[in-house]
């Protein structure tokens, strides 16, 4: 298990127990943080599950695999710590990561 905290654009947080092997998209859609779209249901093909990595935790989440990276392009407002959250697994490691919702997923 990890405790994950998504900010909403608002500023809301949103402080969810995630299961070991699940992704951080799935976490975020199952308790209904706002601004997940994940229409794809997490193929990597969609790009609406955007999110920012606190910088804290950018390397404990790794590098994105060029999959993601090429998708990634077609994200709104990409930054430096972007990263599609379908393609984020958690992990005992992940335990305490923040990530930040972008304002719009396009
Ligand atoms: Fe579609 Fe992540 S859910 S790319």
């Amino acid at each position: 298990m990890a405790k994950i905290t998504y900010i909403a654009f608002d500023g809301t947080e949103y402080v969810v127990e995630a299961k070991d092997g699940s992704t951080v998209m799935e976490n975020a859609v199952r308790n209904a943080v706002p601004g997940i779209e994940a229409e794809c249901g997490g193929a990597c093909a969609c790009a609406t599950c955007h999110v920012y990595v606190d910088p804290a935790w950018v390397e404990a989440t790794g590098e994105p695999e060029p999959m993601e990276e090429d998708m990634l392009d077609f994200a709104h407002d990409v930054q430096p710590t972007s990263r599609l959250s379908c393609q984020i697994r958690v992990s005992p490691a992940l335990d305490g990561l923040v990530v930040r919702v972008p304002e719009s997923q396009g």
